[in-house]
């Protein structure tokens, strides 16, 4: 059996407690995998001096793939985030997080299954910020027509892959008639072009917010740049049962980070009830991932083993405290394994 070399990036916060859940679900299902682990974030400053240092960055070069928690970032002063530093300088372009409703989650939709693709790199996230008086201070919202076209592409090449019907693009082109009308014209030329058989859509983000949140079956797949990516998952991770329930993947031409979209949620380390089902949903898609890049149909096998796993333990009613339920990290990470069966 092949092995795969994968980086494991603890992270902060909850971070060690959802990966090492993860981890262990993992090995009790057979998944072919060797870790490499790195350090990143807060952990990595304390005991390095570096949030993001030069070996971490280098071992995903060469495995080409990592499964990473949660990284910490200071409000208002400090380091610049290592989650935007690793994409950019990992060229992830494309954040892909998947939204759907499950069985024994219950919120206030039922059938939500959309896709969501941010664009990684640019826009606002580009961290050029400066002062320019004691009064005025301003942020530069970068964006090339490199960027734009490369994740239209990829969104609509990822659609026709995942038979998706239709792409919504959020924007706010009426303001911002450069930046975001460059994201706009390179996908409608995209679209046109080359994939006239999906259909496509756009829609003024405040106005996609409101339609997300009176009825999100309405949309199939939306495509984002950067700032309006991280907002938006946010909210479509509410209307399926919060950030508990949301996988994340960032992939670029030469590697891939699989993350969940949450944060470190400092409030509750240490406590053992973070709930791990993110990250183990993006390890899902990590396996997904090799088993399509390398041809490995093993990593298939255990994929779906493990994603059947979860969903019959959440059908049970056996979640943790965010889901409602009563089960602690490691009491779910148990039950997942039970089901593996
Ligand atoms: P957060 O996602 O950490 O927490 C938001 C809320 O969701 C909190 O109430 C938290 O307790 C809850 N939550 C999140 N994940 C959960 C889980 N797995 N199980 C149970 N409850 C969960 O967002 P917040 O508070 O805005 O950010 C905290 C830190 O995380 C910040 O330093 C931020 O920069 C960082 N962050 C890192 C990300 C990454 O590494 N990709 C993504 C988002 C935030």
């Amino acid at each position: 059996m092949k092995i795969h070399r994968v980086v494991l990036i603890p992270g902060d916060g909850i971070g060690p407690e959802v990966t090492q859940a993860v981890q262990r679900i993992l090995e009790v299902a057979g998944a072919p995998l060797e870790w490499e682990e790195r350090q990143a974030g807060i952990t990595a400053l304390e005991s390095s001096g570096e949030v993001l240092p030069a070996e971490t960055v280098e071992a995903i070069q060469r495995h080409r793939l990592a499964l990473k928690g949660p990284c910490s970032t200071p409000i208002s002063e400090g380091f610049t985030s290592v989650n935007v530093q690793l994409r950019q300088k990992l060229k992830l372009y494309s954040a892909v997080r998947p939204i759907s409703s499950l069985k024994g989650v219950p919120t206030r939709y039922q059938g939500v299954d959309l896709i969501i693709i941010r664009e990684n790199t640019e826009g606002l996230y580009s961290g050029v910020e400066n002062r320019v008086t004691d009064d005025v201070v301003m942020s530069m919202k970068i964006s090339t027509q490199t960027a734009c076209r490369r994740i239209a592409r990829w969104a609509f090449r990822f659609a026709t892959q995942r038979r998706r019907r239709k792409i919504t693009i959020f924007h706010k082109a009426n303001i911002m008639k450069l930046t975001d009308g460059l994201f706009l014209s390179c996908a409608r030329e995209v679209q046109e072009h080359d994939y006239p058989n999906i259909e496509y859509e756009e829609v003024i983000v405040d106005a996609g917010c409101m339609k997300l949140v009176q009825d999100p079956t309405q949309f199939d797949m939306l495509l984002l740049e950067n700032l309006y990516g991280d907002v938006v998952s946010d909210l479509c991770a509410g209307l399926v049962g919060g950030l508990g329930v949301v996988p994340g993947a960032n992939i670029g031409d030469e590697q891939a980070v699989f993350e969940a979209v949450h944060g470190s949620a400092p409030t509750i380390a240490g406590k053992g009830v973070a709930n791990p089902l993110a990250l183990l949903m993006s390890a899902v898609m990590m396996l997904e991932y090799i088993a399509e890049k390398r041809k490995d149909e093993s990593c298939h096998e255990v994929a779906s083993r493990i994603q059947k796993a979860y969903l019959r333990a959440l059908a049970d009613g056996r979640k943790t405290q965010d889901l409602g339920g009563d089960l602690n990290t490691e009491a779910f990470t148990e039950a997942v394994i039970e089901s593996l069966g």
